[in-house]
């Protein structure tokens, strides 16, 4: 079985690092500090949270996890929220379903059993009843489980999806009753930084200044490249300390792709020469740039031709966008036309800012352009 995974979370023998980023996350929310958690796409935020909301609930802890990329209703939030809490809760199902319908308003809740005949917690709706007092409720139940003794946490994963809902109305319900809670902390995470940082630092948002933020930066060049020594020697396969940081630095570290190539070349050379050389590194992110060659025509023709042209000179100008030569290179027009485009960019996730560089999302992306624009 390939040792590298890339996708969503990563966990067990899959994850490595993180240690001092896994303690800070942990003291946070065990101090009963509420926290929130952004990098970029693809930075592993999740899979930390997954192994800290593990290790909590080791120590005690009830932790819940919910994915707000999932969720495009308050209905569907309230469906999905209630599941999560209830599951989480170890007395009997019928015995939580009866004290539910004391204290959720507008809703029936009844036990439910699924395919493999365990008893699940689920509900129906009262007809005309008032949504916002059922959302209010919900959102008030783990307060209402958790007691001194048994204190919970709950992480709400890509969390700058809520202000999808209801437009501020849903951000501003959730943070007026979370800073009730005594015995829950709560743990925003997400990858849309810009909007994320704005909804916490912004004075005139809900949750301005209601949590500490911190920033998870990629994976440590070293460690990595050390991971990728010790996992392919696993495997019998030889790889110089040079040709993995190689593979590091051309997709730019980032912890996601670095997995997708090593799996790439993982399975071109186990069966031959078991040696990785450079030229391995880049034929696999060669067939990479293959296999994802149609979603990157699409994602470039959907641009209009000067986004189309500011996409070439942010993938193959190196003294920055601005400078005087790649305007004239590229034929750019005024910098505020290119400012546009870059933040059309930025929203759609395309480009980062990060420490006021202006990254592609996914290296390899920069590769296909530098290929074929
Ligand atoms: N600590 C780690 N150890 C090994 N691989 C990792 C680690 N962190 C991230 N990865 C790699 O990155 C991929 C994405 O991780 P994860 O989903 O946790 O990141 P994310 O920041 O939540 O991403 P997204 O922005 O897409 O939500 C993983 O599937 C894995 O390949
Ligand atoms: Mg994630």
């Amino acid at each position: 079985m390939n040792p590298f995974k890339y996708g969503n979370i990563v966990s067990g023998k899959f994850f490595y690092n993180r240690k001092v980023e896994l303690e800070r996350v942990k003291a946070t929310l065990s101090g009963g500090n509420n926290l929130v958690l952004y990098a970029p796409r693809r930075y592993g935020k999740s899979s930390l949270v997954n192994k800290a909301l593990i290790e909590l609930g080791k120590e005690g802890f009830i932790t819940v996890y919910i994915d707000f990329m999932a969720i495009y209703s308050s209905e569907i939030f309230i469906r999905n929220y209630s599941n999560a809490v209830v599951s989480k809760k170890k007395s009997s199902i019928e015995k939580i379903t009866k004290y539910i319908s004391k204290i959720i308003r507008g809703i029936v809740p009844t036990v439910s059993f699924n395919q493999s005949g365990v008893p699940e917690f689920s509900f129906s709706w009262i007809e005309g009843s008032n949504k916002e007092e059922t959302l209010e409720d919900v959102i008030n139940l783990p307060e209402k489980l958790s007691s001194s003794k048994e204190k919970w946490i709950i992480a709400f994963d890509e969390f700058q999806e809520i202000t999808k809902l209801n437009g501020e109305s849903f951000e501003k319900i959730l943070r007026s009753l979370i800073q009730h809670h005594k015995n829950v902390t709560y743990l925003f995470l997400g990858s849309r930084t810009h909007l994320l940082k704005d909804m916490f630092s912004n004075r005139n948002r809900a949750f301005y200044n209601s949590a500490m933020l911190m920033n998870l930066d990629k994976i440590n060049i070293d460690d990595s490249v050390n991971y990728l020594i010790r996992k392919f020697s696993n495997e019998k396969i030889k790889i110089s300390k040079e040709v993995a940081a190689y593979l590091v630095n051309k997709v730019n570290a980032i912890p996601y792709f670095i997995q997708f190539v090593a799996a790439e070349i993982w399975q071109d050379v186990i069966t031959k020469n078991k040696v990785v050389e450079k030229r391995l590194v880049d034929k696999a992110i060669k067939s990479i740039i293959e296999l994802k060659s149609d979603y990157y025509w699409e994602l470039t023709s959907k641009q209009t031709n000067y986004r189309k042209k500011v996409l070439h000179a942010l993938s193959c100008s190196n003294n920055g966008i601005y400078a005087k030569e790649t305007i004239k290179k590229f034929n750019l027009g005024a910098n505020s036309t290119t400012q546009k485009a870059i933040a059309t960019f930025i929203d759609d996730g395309i480009i980062e800012k990060y420490n006021n560089e202006l990254l592609f999302s996914d290296p390899i992306y920069k590769m296909f352009l530098e290929e074929n624009l």
